[in-house]
């Protein structure tokens, strides 16, 4: 078995001096890394470069990224194939030290790769270590997964003395991997591990934003030792992505994105015969604070997932529903503390909120903010655009806290991706679980509360596939592998099986029933 699923990067607080100046270290390494230019392995037609560019410093040129050529689609699909099947044909007890190599890999080198991240994607450290870290976790996880489960293969029952039956779960053959920007390493990391430890092989196709992280991920796992072929890389956007998602020559693809983006996937991806998909999409994840929650604790808990990796990610808190006896308390407390929060370099130490990714969403910011004073709200903390202002040349905003908005809002029930979240008042707990599910997701969901009834009420009504209670740590982030499993329900996440848990490696094999007589 591996070591524990452990992580350093949480205790990455402000006086642990070796991690920070390791971390620095790494920062001075990725340097040397920036400005690349990425494309397809031996693709003979990429596309025009496109720039990569820092959201914290757009003077900043990550990489140059050039899309793979129709072409190069076709080819990475079809070596994988050739590959594949020499890989599912390799026992899983052979597969498994090759992907441990992986994981040892990365966390090896896990603080240059995160000081890329931050600067590719603008994640402050602490976050970017994470991503790092969790990347490895992932390949632990499943490599046990698999070992617990002796390979998943299991004797079935026997009712006659000459006829025997097992259960064995076998490879697809080859999955597509399409990963967001937001965990450029883990999100691309988690399915390929699990395709990859199951038997398949993988063609990755990265975000755009993230291509330099996943390019990484791509060649550690070439250095780790994995069969030529087997992993695949196609940078692009989204004409990739819809090339990858529309060939006929991949067995099944996981998509991690936007609700939107996902439904589509859902919708595109048909052949001959169903395939199997699994989207992971996004969330509007609401905190539920009681009359008896510790309200200090509350405020903390919410504030991280507001404002962690700048409220860009899918398990980001975004609704706040509190007793309304002790609302005006709880919105001060929650004010103050989203106020406090450091905006600024991602690089620096005392950073907990780089910048959002683009000017894109800076404007879906403006716009929300807008909104929200049209419809008679007051933003309680933060609503200003930072982008251009001393020290923030990139796509800062300022974490913000809204409440008084009519309940029929929608700012209550769309995803926007930036550290923006809304407050309201709720008569006790069965109307806040009522508005809490009242929303097409159920990815993540947080509770503070001081009473027993009230855990086991919130934990029975709550639709959402990870939920947290009493948690400063997070409120609705921060999930780990093997800790908490990670998956949507409703329009979160299509498979009702989550990343990271017990029944995740299983998705990308499918089940075979051999009976043999003697
Ligand atoms: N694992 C990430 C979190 O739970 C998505 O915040």
């Amino acid at each position: 078995m591996s070591e524990p699923y452990k992580v350093t990067y949480a205790t990455l607080t402000a006086d642990n001096e070796d991690l920070h100046t390791a971390y620095e270290a790494g920062v001075e390494v990725a340097r040397g890394w920036l400005g690349a230019e990425i494309s397809a392995p031996g693709d003979p037609a990429p596309g025009d470069p496109v720039d990569v560019t820092s959201p914290a410093d757009p003077s900043v040129l990550v990489a140059r990224v050039r899309a793979a050529s129709p072409g190069a689609v076709d080819a990475a699909v079809d070596a994988a194939r050739a590959a594949g099947r020499a890989w599912a044909a390799t026992p899983w007890q052979e597969r498994l030290p090759v992907l441990r190599e992986v994981a040892d890999l990365i966390s090896e080198r896990a603080n240059e790769l995160a000081a890329l991240m931050t600067m590719e994607v603008g994640k402050n450290r602490l976050e970017a270590l994470g991503d790092v870290e969790e990347s490895a976790v992932f390949f632990r996880y499943y490599c046990d997964q698999v070992e617990r489960n002796g390979g998943f293969e299991a004797a079935m029952e026997q009712l006659s003395a000459t006829e025997t039956t097992r259960s064995v779960l076998r490879p697809h053959g080859v999955w597509g991997v399409i990963s967001p920007f937001n965990f450029p390493m883990a999100l691309a990391a988690g399915p390929a591990a699990a395709a990859l430890v199951a038997g398949n092989a993988v063609v990755l196709k990265p975000s755009v934003q993230g291509t330099h992280v996943a390019w990484k991920l791509y060649e550690t796992m070439l250095e780790a030792g994995l069969p030529e072929g087997l992993m695949q890389i196609l940078p692009g956007g989204d004409d990739v992505g819809k090339a990858v998602v529309a060939h006929p020559g991949l067995d099944g693809l996981t998509f991690t994105g936007s609700y939107a983006g996902g439904m589509s996937v859902m919708d595109a991806f048909r052949g001959d015969y169903p395939r199997p998909v699994i989207t992971e999409m996004g969330g509007k994840n609401p905190t539920i604070v009681t009359a008896s929650a510790d309200l200090d604790a509350a405020a903390k808990g919410i504030t991280r997932s507001i404002a962690g990796a700048s409220g860009q990610k899918c398990s980001a808190c975004s609704r706040v529903y509190v007793d309304a006896s002790v609302h005006d308390e709880l919105v001060q407390t929650l004010g103050k503390a989203v106020s406090e929060v450091v905006v600024g370099d991602p690089l620096e130490r005392a950073t907990f909120c780089g910048p959002v990714i683009d000017a894109e969403a800076v404007e879906r910011f403006r716009a929300a903010v807008e909104h929200a004073r049209e419809a008679g709200g007051t933003v309680v903390a933060g609503g200003e655009v930072l982008q251009g202002a001393e020290g923030h040349p990139g796509y800062f905003v300022q974490p913000t806290l809204i409440s008084g908005l009519p309940a029929d809002d929608e700012l209550f029930t769309s995803e926007l991706f930036v550290p923006l979240a809304v407050v309201a008042p709720v008569d006790g707990l069965d109307e806040a679980l009522e508005r809490a599910n009242d929303t097409v997701f159920g990815l993540t969901a947080g509770l503070f509360a001081g009473e027993q009834d009230e855990i086991d009420r919130f934990l029975a009504g709550i639709e959402a596939g990870v939920v947290y209670v009493n948690r400063p740590a997070g409120a609705t982030t921060g999930a780990w592998p093997g800790v908490q499993p990670f998956g949507g329900w409703k329009g979160s996440g299509s498979s009702g099986k989550a990343g990271g848990g017990l029944h995740y490696v299983q998705l990308f094999m499918r089940e075979q029933s051999q009976t043999v007589v003697t």
